[in-house]
């Protein structure tokens, strides 16, 4: 009976403040501070600590598991938040024991991986990134927070903002690819989608940028390795996503696994407090990646648990996921003086705040209704959005002979390991994607457009693996064929967390079964899905036809049909460079010139930054992609010469030249000719999606400001520099420069 008055006691307050404030944009400073205090004030040192945890519960593992009894933790007040538990009657059944058998009946946080969907699976971050298109993508995140909270989700760990220029990292395939400008643009938009505009609304979810920081900049691609690089690098390419995310509102940061300059993530100083807290004014939360203050001891940074949680606490993490160190030792550092217990009482009380904001002390259980479960979850329109974001995601990289599209009344041999494939198809990271049943293969995307009667389906060979024993039989389904498709690619969990490879070809047999494929003579169709770049350079040399369609999630078989059959024109640009082979990596569009470049006259010179066994250039370039149709650019700039308080206006009319109505993704490169730190070769500054007819033409413009042209100088101070600039607009990175202009001094 006590509890229950104490329960009341917090909820009226709760309802007293709540109904005067609506928390509409986070990290400004909370509207619940009265209510958060005097909950505060009712707490023990112990129900203190308990907010700080977070436990997974036992229905998924994300990492290396180390605590079951957290029911009983839950009961006695020790835990503040769950993650890995969903459905509504699950959330119920662990919301119940907080809410009802603790002293004071703190609702519980539900926390979840919901990293590119939650039932409806949409294509890998990294896919949609590719489709540059920032409406559908918020939209996206939108749709997975709709289902997500039906289930009793009340918080996602994402967007995963990390700059990534090594495709070696399986991480990679989380986030939005190597450019800081869009993967900025990106952060903001899966925030927006995430939270809504509201939190307090019950289909909105608290977002949590990560990896903090630069987890990306793995040494050799091989993850949770050292990172090492200095500030400038830092600033320039790896912090501005993660801005984007507290100027957007986001709710939460994780910290990341990997040591920066020599101190662990979690233990920063400079990260969490210098610039997230002083520099930014974040003002949500900070939980550490799955027990990484643990991970101090063998980063040789901590002597044992206890020292790291000291670390921790003092350098800023409040909640704890998974590691049990500040359950078990906070207490006792307290007792000893070496963390205060306003640290503590800081960190709680931005997480009640957080709880508030959802509207949790109002009712714990309006996250958990059934009837919003059963309407929400792969609803027609979140399966039909999730088709059409597969088809943006995808970039058609090769189509020689305007082989694509096919006619419907072609005779298909469609053939390989991901050909029928409904669980790879979905992609890593999908959590409670439902893997068997909803998500539509390629094989039954073909057969739904075209009908069974002309396509003929052999695997052929697995994934990976020896097995040379079907290529016959894959051989055999060609035999009466016109064209050949074929399904090829990674295994779902050869990228993401903890899936580093070196070698990044077609894994397995499966370049050797296209080589026999390819002996029947017949024009072959590469569909690609995987997680990450890959080398592909004999396949560019050898196939027709190449469509990268990453994992494009539960509709992906019916997208892959829209786009190979005509019904869809492929739009999507990649977002990360595919390199020629292992050895060039790290190769990304803005890289530096050197003292010593290539002369493009003389490409045999010896002494220049080069291979000798391979060219500086990719593959495959950042922001290249086909369309089946074609298109010009006719740009122009309103001045050669410009003064820091104006701007300069960039014009393109783009003009769809081809058969076929197409989206166009128009870029903007930059380059600083002379500055006093070394310039990129060019740099992303804008970028436009546009419609056009077959015929069409629309004009752009684009306007450039002494803010665009900043960099941190050797004083990292964050200025311009007057001098010579050259640009250009078009459909991909490795294009040349067309206009220069000068920016003067504002006295000149
Ligand atoms: C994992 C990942 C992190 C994820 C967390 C919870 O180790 O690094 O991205 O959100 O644990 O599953």
């Amino acid at each position: 009976m006590k509890k229950l008055k104490i329960f009341l006691l917090i909820s009226v307050l709760g309802l007293l403040f709540s109904c005067t404030t609506q928390n509409t944009k986070l990290n400004t400073e909370s509207p619940y501070r009265k209510q958060v205090d005097s909950i505060l004030n009712l707490m023990t040192l112990d129900e203190k600590i308990g907010q700080t945890v977070l436990f997974t519960s036992g229905w998924d593992v994300t990492g290396p598991s180390m605590n079951d009894n957290y029911k009983e933790y839950i009961k006695q007040g020790k835990v503040g938040a769950v993650f890995n538990a969903f459905t509504t009657r699950y959330t119920k059944e662990l919301q119940q024991i907080a809410v009802e058998e603790t002293r004071l009946g703190i609702p519980l946080l539900f926390g979840y991986d919901v990293i590119h969907g939650h039932r409806t699976i949409f294509p890998i971050p990294l896919a949609e990134s590719c489709s540059w298109d920032m409406k559908l993508i918020e939209k996206s995140a939108r749709i997975a927070a709709t289902e997500a909270s039906a289930e009793g989700i009340h918080w996602t760990f994402a967007p995963m903002v990390d700059i990534a220029r090594d495709p070696r990292w399986g991480r990679i395939s989380e986030g939005a690819g190597e450019d800081t400008y869009l993967g900025s643009r990106i952060a903001k938009a899966r925030v927006r989608g995430f939270q809504g505009d509201n939190l307090s609304k019950e289909n909105t979810i608290l977002a949590c940028a990560k990896h903090f920081a630069a987890y990306g900049a793995a040494q050799a691609g091989r993850d949770y390795h050292t990172v090492d690089m200095s500030e400038r690098e830092l600033r320039s390419i790896y912090l501005p996503p993660f801005k984007a995310a507290v100027d957007e509102g986001v709710a939460t940061f994780m910290t990341s696994f990997n040591e920066l300059d020599g101190i662990p993530a979690s233990a920063n100083t400079f990260l969490l407090k210098d610039i997230l807290r002083n520099e930014w004014g974040f003002k949500g939360f900070v939980v550490t990646d799955y027990t990484s203050i643990n991970e101090m001891i063998p980063h040789g940074y901590a002597k044992d648990e206890k020292h790291a949680g000291e670390l921790a606490t003092n350098a800023g993490v409040d909640m704890d996921m998974q590691g049990s160190v500040y359950l078990n030792h906070l207490k006792l550092l307290i007792e000893e003086g070496k963390v205060s217990e306003e640290q503590i009482n800081s960190a709680v009380r931005r997480i009640l705040e957080m709880k508030f904001s959802l509207g949790l002390f109002d009712n714990p259980y309006r996250y958990i209704d059934p009837e919003r479960e059963k309407e929400t979850v792969l609803s027609k329109h979140h399966l039909e959005t999730a088709r059409k974001v597969a088809r943006e995601s995808m970039v058609l990289l090769k189509n020689e002979n305007h082989l694509l599209p096919l006619s419907k009344e072609k005779k298909i041999a469609l053939i390989g390991p991901l050909a029928n494939d409904e669980a790879s198809i979905i992609g890593n990271w999908s959590a409670a994607g439902d893997r068997k049943g909803a998500a539509v293969s390629v094989l039954e995307g073909f057969i739904k457009k075209i009908g069974e009667e002309n396509i003929r389906y052999e695997k052929g060979c697995e994934i990976i693996g020896g097995d040379f024993s079907r290529f016959n039989k894959a051989v055999e389904v060609t035999r009466n064929s016109d064209v050949i498709v074929m399904v090829m690619g990674e295994h779902q969990n050869m990228s993401g967390e903890a899936a580093s490879r070196t070698n990044l070809s077609l894994p397995g047999l499966q370049r050797d079964l296209i080589k026999s494929i390819k002996k029947t003579g017949k024009p072959i169709v590469l569909i690609l899905m995987n997680g990450r770049p890959l080398t592909l350079t004999w396949e560019d040399q050898n196939v027709a036809a190449i469509l990268e369609t990453w994992f494009p999630g539960t509709m992906g078989g019916h997208a892959v049909a829209d786009i190979i059959f005509g019904d869809d024109n492929p739009s999507g640009k990649l977002t990360t460079t595919f390199p020629r082979n292992v050895g060039q990596i790290p190769v990304y569009y803005n890289m530096k010139n050197t003292g010593r470049p290539i002369d493009p006259n003389k490409p045999d010179e010896k002494y220049k930054s080069k291979y000798l066994d391979v060219s500086n250039k990719p593959l495959y370039p950042f922001g290249y992609g086909l369309s089946y149709t074609s298109f010009t650019y006719d740009v122009n700039i309103n001045d050669k010469v410009f003064r820091p308080n104006s701007e300069i206006i960039v014009s393109a009319k783009i003009t769809n030249t081809g058969d076929y109505d197409g989206e166009e993704i128009a870029q903007l490169y930059i380059h600083d000719k002379v500055r006093s730190i070394t310039p990129p070769l060019k740099e992303l500054k804008g970028f436009k999606k546009i419609s056009l007819k077959k015929g069409e033409s629309k004009t752009i413009t684009f306007s450039i400001s002494t803010n665009d042209l900043r960099f941190y100088d050797q004083e990292m101070n964050y200025r311009y520099e007057p001098g010579e600039f050259e640009l250009f607009v078009g459909g991909s990175s490795d294009l040349p420069f067309t206009h220069s202009f000068e920016l003067m001094e504002l006295n000149k």
